[in-house]
Parts: C-alpha cells; structure tokens; sequence
C-alpha cells in the first residue's frame, strides 16, 4: 500500500533575481515499509525534495499524500535526520535522545523505557551519560537516529546521513541501519550521492535526473540482508544506476 505519494512537485527558487525551477515534477510513490534511496547529481534537488516531505518547504504545484492526506506542515509522523546529527552538546547522550519524547509530553519513566531501547539498539547504553562533545562522529550520528527513532515516526528521513563519517565508520552504520530497518520495518526516504551506498541500503532505488529534476528510473534490489559495500552482486546494479546517472551529471554546464 502506498504510504507517501508525491504527486507533481514542482519547486522554484529564486537565483540572482531569475527563477531557478529546482522540482520539474516529482512523481513517487513510496510503499508501506519501503526503504527507498534517492540519488541524482549535485544541485538537482534531492535535499529540496526531502525537505518537502518534511513539510519545512512548500512546493509551488504538486502535493505529498501521507496516508491518502495531504501534508501541510511538520509534524512527527515525519522526523529528518541530516549529515550533521542535530544535538545538544549541553544535554547528555539520554537526554538528546529523550529530547522530542519530552516536548512531547511524554513522562518521565516512559521516556527512559523507549530511550533504553533504542540506546541498546545502536550499541550506545554505555555512553548514556555521556555529552555528545565527547563522542566521535560516528557515535553522535547514531544518538540522531536514535533521537528520531524514538519518535516512531510513520516515515524516516534522511539526508546523506553518513556523509561526514570515515568509511570504516560508515560501512558499520550500513550494516546496522539495514538491522534497525528490519526490526522496525520503518519506511525509509534515505538520501545519498553514493551509489554504492544506496545499493547497499535501499529496496529501491530512485535515479533523479538533472534539474528540473524528475525521477527517471526506480530500480528494485531484493538481495538478502546485511548486505555489505564489497558484494559483487551489487555491482550490476551499481553499473545500471551509474549508467542512469552519468548523463545527468555530463548534461549539467551551467556552472555550478
Ligand atoms: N533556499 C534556497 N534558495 C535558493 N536556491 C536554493 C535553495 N535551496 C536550494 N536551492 C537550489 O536548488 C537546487 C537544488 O538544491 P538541493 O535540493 O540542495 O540539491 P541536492 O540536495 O540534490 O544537492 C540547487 O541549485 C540549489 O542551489
Ligand atoms: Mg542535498
């Protein structure tokens, strides 16, 4: 069942007084317990597009369906995790990752069960206590996919969450995010320039093109979990989707 649809989003910016058509129509449909990875070239509008599905950014045509509603605004059925994790460097570990649960109203007792949880799910229970200026880039992502797991948001966003992190580091947190996946069977909108990554990662594979962007090609990867960068059977579909991509990125000339 369709869990989000984005039907015809078109999104304008403003660029030295011109309009800059960022979204030249997205059509997506995006099913109930999908983990779906976005690529495209640099610029096309990846980043816009998610910060439309947040609700952060409203598109000039076009509408998000949730559910079969339309989405008007923010809210927490849609939590977006960035490649700088959002923390609080005054609260500890617990307490950033307790932080929407408590705006929330959520009392006390509560808050620590759920937070236990998904502290022991990304192997970070011993840091409890910890402030989050203490951690390495790596751990202070995971305390951000935890802070947003803990909302039990209805979709996952994320915007080239490992982008910052050395690749040891990145390749471990392939691993766990593809086990969180399972476990919570969360829909997933997951935003990368790696198509490695995204093969790795994704059920499916959405190619955007240069903008104004739209969605060229989806691609289906049903290869059994955990899957790791390394697998060759990965590399045919590495091969299709660069194959996708690289005109795109050739076709840009526009200087950026
Ligand atoms: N707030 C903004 N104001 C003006 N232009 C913007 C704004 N946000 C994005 N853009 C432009 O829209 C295009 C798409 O940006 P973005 O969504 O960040 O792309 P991506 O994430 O795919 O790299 C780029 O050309 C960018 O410069
Ligand atoms: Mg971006």
């Amino acid at each position: 069942m369709a869990k989000l649809e984005a039907k015809n989003i078109v999104k304008y910016f403003d660029h030295d007084g011109q309009p800059l058509k960022a979204l030249g129509g997205i059509n997506l449909t995006v099913d109930e317990g999908d983990f779906i990875c976005l690529v495209g070239p640099s610029g096309c509008g990846k980043s816009t597009f998610l910060r439309i599905v947040a609700g952060l950014q409203k598109p000039e045509e076009g509408q998000i369906l949730l559910d079969g509603r339309p989405i008007i605004n923010t809210g927490p059925d849609r939590i977006l995790v960035f490649q700088e994790g959002a923390l609080f460097p005054w609260l500890k570990v617990q307490d950033n990752v307790e932080f929407g649960l408590k705006i929330a109203g959520i009392p006390d007792s509560e808050r620590h069960e759920i937070s236990k949880r998904y502290l022991e799910m990304m192997d970070l229970t011993k840091f409890a206590n910890s402030y989050t200026y203490q951690l390495s880039t790596g751990m202070r992502q995971r305390v951000a996919i935890a802070g947003a797991l803990v909302m039990d948001p209805e979709v996952l966003l994320m915007d080239e969450p490992f982008a910052a992190l050395d690749a040891q580091t990145r390749d471990t947190l392939l691993v766990e995010m593809q086990m969180i996946w399972q476990k919570t069977k969360k829909t997933i909108i997951f935003v990368t320039h790696s198509v490695s990554e995204a093969t790795v990662l994704g059920n499916k594979i959405a190619v955007f093109t240069h903008r104004p962007s739209t969605i060229k090609k989806i691609f289906s990867i049903e290869n059994k979990r955990p899957r790791l960068s390394e697998d060759e059977t990965l590399m045919k579909y590495q091969q299709e989707i660069l194959a996708e991509l690289r005109p795109e990125v050739k076709s840009k000339g526009d200087g950026e």
